[in-house]
C-alpha cells in the first residue's frame, strides 16, 4: 500500500438523546507516507472526530480507516497528538511533561535516552534551557512548543495536530510554522493538521482537504506543490493569492449546507 493514511467511504452518527447525530458521511482521504494533510471546514463539522477515528480512540459506523497497511481498530503508539490547548501538567519541569507519553506507552529507550531525546526535541523548537521550568512560566506559544515535543517523544509515524495554532496571535503562530517545517525535516512525520486558517493550510499542508458542512464528505482536495521549503514571503505570491481564493470559495460552499453551526 504506498498511502500511510487511507480513509475509505467513513460514515459516522453520534447516538444523542434527540436521536441519531450524522457527522460524517462519505468521507476518503489519503496520505503518502511523510506526506502533510491540512483539514479545513465549517466548525462543528466533524474534524476533530475525524482526528479520533485516524487515533484509533473510535471506531466508525461505516467504511474504513488505514495506517500503514493496517485496519486501525484501536488506539496505537505510533499516532502523536497536539491540540489547540495544550493541556501540560503543572506540578511537572517541561522536561518532565515532554516525557510523560514514555510512562504510560513504555518505550523502547533507557531513562537517559529519552531524556536525551525530550532535550533534543525542545531545543528543536527553541525551547533549550525551559527544560526546568513549569508551564505556567511559558507563553502560549512556548508551551504549544512543549506540546509539540510531548506529542513527538514517541518518534510517532503519524503526527496530529488539532487546531494547534488556533488560539495564539499571529506572529507567534506564524514563528510556530517555521519551527513546523524545522522539526519535520529533522523527526520525519506524516501529518494531519485541522485548522481554520486557511494560509496556515496552504503554508504547512501538501494536500488541502476541504470538508462540506455537517454530515461531512470530502467536498474539494487542494495541491500544494512544493519543491523547497516555503517561506513566509511565499504566502504573498501570485500562487498563493490563487490557492487561498480556491479554499475561500470552497469554505463558503461547505458553509452553505449547514443551517446551524456556520458562524
Ligand atoms: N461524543 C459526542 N457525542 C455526541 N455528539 C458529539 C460528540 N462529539 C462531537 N459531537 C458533535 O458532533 C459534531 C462534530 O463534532 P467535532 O468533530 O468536534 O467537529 P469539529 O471539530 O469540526 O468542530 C458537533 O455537532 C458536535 O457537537
Ligand atoms: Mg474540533
Amino acid at each position: 500500500m504506498e498511502n500511510l493514511i487511507e480513509i475509505k467511504g467513513v460514515r459516522h452518527a453520534y447516538k444523542t438523546d434527540a436521536g441519531p447525530l450524522p457527522v460524517l458521511d462519505g468521507l476518503e482521504i489519503a496520505v503518502p507516507e511523510g506526506g502533510f494533510v491540512a483539514v479545513v471546514g465549517p466548525s462543528g463539522c466533524g474534524k476533530s472526530t475525524l482526528t479520533r477515528l485516524i487515533a484509533g480512540l473510535m471506531k466508525p459506523d461505516h467504511g474504513e480507516v488505514w495506517l500503514h497497511g493496517e485496519r486501525v481498530k484501536g488506539p496505537r503508539s505510533t499516532v502523536g497528538m497536539a491540540f489547540q490547548n495544550p493541556v501540560l501538567l503543572e506540578w511537572r519541569s517541561i522536561l518532565k511533561n515532554v516525557l510523560l507519553p514514555l510512562e504510560i506507552v513504555p518505550s523502547k529507550l533507557s531513562k537517559k535516552e529519552a531524556e536525551d531525546r525530550a532535550r533534543f526535541l525542545l531545543s528543536l523548537v527553541g525551547l533549550e534551557g525551559f527544560e526546568d521550568k513549569r508551564p505556567s512560566e511559558l507563553s502560549g506559544g512556548m508551551r504549544q512548543r512543549a506540546s509539540l515535543c510531548r506529542a513527538l517523544i514517541h518518534q510517532p509515524e503519524v503526527l496530529i495536530l488539532d487546531e494547534p495554532f488556533g488560539a495564539l496571535d499571529a506572529f507567534t503562530r506564524e514563528d510556530l510554522w517555521q519551527t513546523m517545517h524545522k522539526v519535520k525535516e529533522r523527526e520525519p512525520f506524516t501529518g494531519v493538521l485541522i485548522t481554520h486558517d486557511l494560509r496556515e493550510s496552504i503554508f504547512l499542508a501538501d494536500q488541502v482537504v476541504v470538508l462540506s458542512g455537517r454530515p461531512a464528505k470530502t467536498q474539494y482536495v487542494l495541491n500544494v506543490p512544493r519543491t523547497r521549503t516555503p517561506t513566509l514571503d511565499d504566502l504573498y505570491t501570485p500562487e498563493a493569492a490563487e490557492q487561498l481564493n480556491i479554499l475561500r470559495h470552497q469554505i463558503q460552499v461547505a458553509q452553505g449546507r449547514t443551517t446551524e453551526d456556520a458562524a
